[in-house]
């Protein structure tokens, strides 16, 4: 058993009271690999904004737990070497079992999601109180999940959004005790988020998918208030990097995202914690392409993997400076 504390990582208790207060969220973005980690390290402490280092089981299953957990905790020498000790939490994304949630948490893991919103009500208290009380005596903070956000979340695929219901929240929240609660409010995983037929064009042409449901999330602040509140599938699937990736050979079809000013508007309410992972995969793979489009010649994984780790934390100092609103909040 490994404390998370010993590693030098936090919990998101803190974090997510002053983001509340403070009207901003916390950047969550998951890596895979070191250039990921590299560039979210980098990004975090040039802006000085605490930051969610996020691991989903198939990250898990890629790079092997035992070296993220070393990265996590390399992460954290690595941002004082760089000149600032920003809090750095180790977190769980899309925990589907109590076991694999106790197995991350004795792995160093400060925060852990267990997502039970694919199983009746009744077994998702059940199964996310399990993990709560296994947690909270580490002092691991714990996300749960109600309502069911539409595409892909890790192994499990939902046709259709199932918004979360308001008047669940309090009775979840209560007989579970989790510190946060993702919620299903309009976003979903990926990079197609909407399909261009729910859209309509503005002035320049421009596709803008329908609203997300602020009234839900007013309806839920109102229930449970002061409350951390989690948004998932919250890319804004920038069109330039798209357009990039399909101008070297790429095929991304109407790929389409949530616009920034929804998610300044839900950085600014009760939500603490927007989770960005397809907008860092677009990131590099439009670096890695241009690359081996203009220079075929080159094989040294550095001369392409370097450029993508500079797009990616371009990509990351805009989400927090500019958007999340967690820039200088370290
Ligand atoms: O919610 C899903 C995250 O984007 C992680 O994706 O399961 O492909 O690693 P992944
Ligand atoms: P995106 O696919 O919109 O980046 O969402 C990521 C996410 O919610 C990870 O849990
Ligand atoms: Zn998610």
């Amino acid at each position: 058993m490994v404390s998370y504390k010993e590693l030098g990582l936090v919990n998101s208790r803190e974090i997510f009271r002053k983001a509340f207060e403070g009207k901003y969220a916390i950047p969550a973005f998951n890596f895979n690999n070191m250039e990921q980690m590299q560039a979210i390290v980098q990004a975090c402490v040039e802006k000085k904004s605490p930051v969610i280092l996020q691991v989903s089981s198939g990250a898990r299953k890629y790079a092997n737990q035992t070296l993220l957990r070393y990265m996590a905790q390399g992460a954290v020498e690595y941002a004082k070497e760089l000149g600032y000790n920003i809090p750095i939490v180790l977190h769980l994304d899309h925990g589907d079992s109590f076991e694999l949630c106790k197995s991350c948490i004795e792995m160093g893991f400060s925060s852990v999601m267990i997502d039970g919103s694919h199983h009746s009500y009744e077994k998702n208290i059940e199964l996310t109180r399990q993990v709560v009380e296994y947690a909270h005596k580490y002092d691991v903070t714990v996300e749960g999940e109600l309502g069911v956000l539409a595409g892909i979340e890790d192994d499990v695929v939902a046709e259709h959004h199932t918004y979360t219901e308001p008047g669940q929240v309090e009775d979840f929240v209560s007989k579970t005790g989790v510190d946060s609660l993702a919620i299903s409010i309009g976003t979903s995983h990926g990079a197609n988020k909407f399909k261009p037929e729910q859209c309509t064009r503005n002035a320049e042409g421009i596709l803008v998918p329908p609203p997300l449901r602020f009234d839900i999330l007013e309806e839920i602040e109102k229930r449970i208030p002061g409350f951390s509140i989690v948004l998932h599938g919250a890319s804004s699937v920038p069109q330039d990097q798209v357009a990039l990736i399909n101008k070297y050979g790429g095929a991304l079809k109407d790929a389409i995202g949530i616009p920034e000013e929804q998610l300044r508007r839900a950085a600014a309410s009760a939500v603490c914690k927007i989770n960005i992972d397809s907008d860092g995969r677009l990131a590099m793979t439009a670096a890695v392409r241009e690359i081996f489009a203009t220079q075929p010649a080159e094989f040294d994984p550095r001369k392409y993997l370097g450029p993508a780790r500079d797009n990616l934390k371009k990509l990351y100092m805009h989400k927090v400076e500019s958007v999340l609103g967690s820039a200088g909040k370290a």
